[in-house]
């Protein structure tokens, strides 16, 4: 029995759906105990690629429960349409679908309020994914939201949504102009809401039922350390904990219940929207991992920013997480490179404490590789500049790199 968690560990898009996907073969349950339709995670079976916001990526494992976590914020329209494609390929999945009776519910009010803040914000703008997440969370947390146990009851929901519409209608935080065009997007929402109410159950004694039995439990995180509300570089950040302090809270289970702590690392870095990024490449490297790596945000399609790996966040991950093992992503994108740069200090400064926007990087530099080792499967196979990166982001990070992975497919990886 075994209850591994695994997690983002700098400002998400590492490829944890891929880590989930390979190491979910034997896991009789998979559980999401944060952030909602943010997320995006990417996973490649044979020549198919599917990409699942809120739903746990186990549920492309035929035997696998999936648990959306009372920590998550549920998106009902977003939801039936994300049921709608993986049920497509010829899945089945109604009868594995749990959501948390008390995870809080994004309507179209949320979403409304997430594009009207960040207009209002201009150039200060977070550069959200506008799923109404931060709204969603913000109205749970002044004790206004809507629960999933609620969704049985439409009536009730409808008079509960137009209260807080009118709450927020007066506030001014929605312009009377936009009310017409939310009446009617509130329909499609109670119809989806109905819809989905099926899915809701006690998840909480669901789980301990697990851990009772001694099942394999996965625990999939979303965003990343650096995206977390306490933790990341705020106001930079996503409004939920990412972080693994968060996964009791989010699923009602006791830290001594989480045996394993992943940490799903990219061997560079990346970010989508707005905020601090000390290793942030502007020049033609930059471009050049953007292309290989393709990467564009999973959910807004956005074109992602990319630096070199920076150790100094990634330290301090390791270590407010507790990490017991690492998975390396995307290992591959380097291949070409001559040279390959990690952050391992800031000259003006020790983090955490200095202001990441004022961080100035010191870099190593190591040889490339020029080879291609997305074929390759074992450890000692990989170029002797491959393993030499490898062990030095170990010892920067110390914690032990027990996964590698060199392309987006299942098999496409390398345990050490
Ligand atoms: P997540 O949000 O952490 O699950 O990551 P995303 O799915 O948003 O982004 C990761 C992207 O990298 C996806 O397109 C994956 O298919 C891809 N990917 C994952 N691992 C690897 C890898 O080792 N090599 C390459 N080239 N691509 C990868
Ligand atoms: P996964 O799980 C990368 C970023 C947004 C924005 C900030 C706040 O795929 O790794 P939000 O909509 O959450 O209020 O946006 O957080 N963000 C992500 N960046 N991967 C994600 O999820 C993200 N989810 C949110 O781009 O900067
Ligand atoms: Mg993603």
């Amino acid at each position: 029995m075994s209850v591994l968690a695994i997690l983002g560990a700098q400002w998400g898009d590492e490829g944890k759906g891929k880590i989930v996907d390979v190491l979910s073969e034997k896991s009789n349950l998979v559980a999401r105990f944060q952030g909602g339709a943010n997320a995006g995670h990417t996973i490649k079976i044979g020549n198919e690629e599917t990409i699942l916001h809120q739903l746990p990526s186990g549920i492309l494992r035929e035997k696998a429960n999936c648990i959306l976590g009372n920590g998550m914020v549920i998106d009902p329209i977003g939801l039936l349409e994300e049921i709608e494609i993986v049920k497509s390929k010829g899945l089945e999945i109604d009868s594995r679908i749990k959501i948390s009776h008390l995870a809080h519910i994004v309507t179209p009010l949320h979403k409304a309020l997430d594009c009207s803040r960040e207009i209002e914000l201009g150039k200060n703008a977070i550069g959200t994914t506008k799923k109404g997440i931060g709204p969603c969370y913000s109205d749970k947390i002044s004790r206004k939201g809507i629960q999933a146990r609620e969704l049985a009851d439409i009536l009730s929901v409808k008079e509960k949504l137009t209260s807080l519409l009118n709450f927020h209608l007066a506030k001014g935080n929605i312009l009377e102009s936009e009310k017409p065009r939310l009446i009617k997007e509130f329909e499609e929402f109670y119809d989806a809401s109905q819809k989905i109410s099926g899915f809701v159950f006690d998840t909480i004694s669901m789980i301990h039922q697990y851990i009772k039995s001694d099942r394999n439990i996965l625990i999939e995180g979303a965003q990343g350390t650096l995206l977390d509300v306490d933790f990341g570089s705020y106001p930079f950040v996503t409004s939920s904990n990412t972080i693994a302090g968060n996964i009791c809270t989010g699923l009602g289970i006791s830290p001594k219940n989480v045996h394993d702590i992943l940490g799903v690392f990219k061997a560079y870095t990346t970010r989508v929207g707005a905020g601090p990024f000390p290793t942030e490449l502007l020049d033609a490297t930059g471009d050049y991992l953007q292309k290989t790596g393709h990467e564009f945000g999973a959910t807004t399609k956005r074109r992602r920013r990319c630096g070199w790996f920076d150790a100094v966040v990634g330290k301090y991950s390791s270590m407010i997480n507790g990490f017991t093992n690492i998975a390396l992503t995307k290992l591959d994108v380097l291949d070409g490179l001559d040279e390959i740069k990690i952050c391992t200090n800031y000259k003006n400064g020790k983090y955490p404490g200095i202001d990441l926007h004022l961080a100035e990087p010191e870099y190593i530099t190591l040889p490339g590789w020029k080879s291609t080792i997305s074929g390759i499967r074992k450890f000692e196979d990989l170029p002797i500049n491959t393993r030499v990166y490898i062990n030095k982001l170990e010892e920067l990070l110390e914690t032990p790199i027990g996964f590698i992975s060199v392309g987006k497919s299942r098999d496409q990886i390398i345990s050490k």
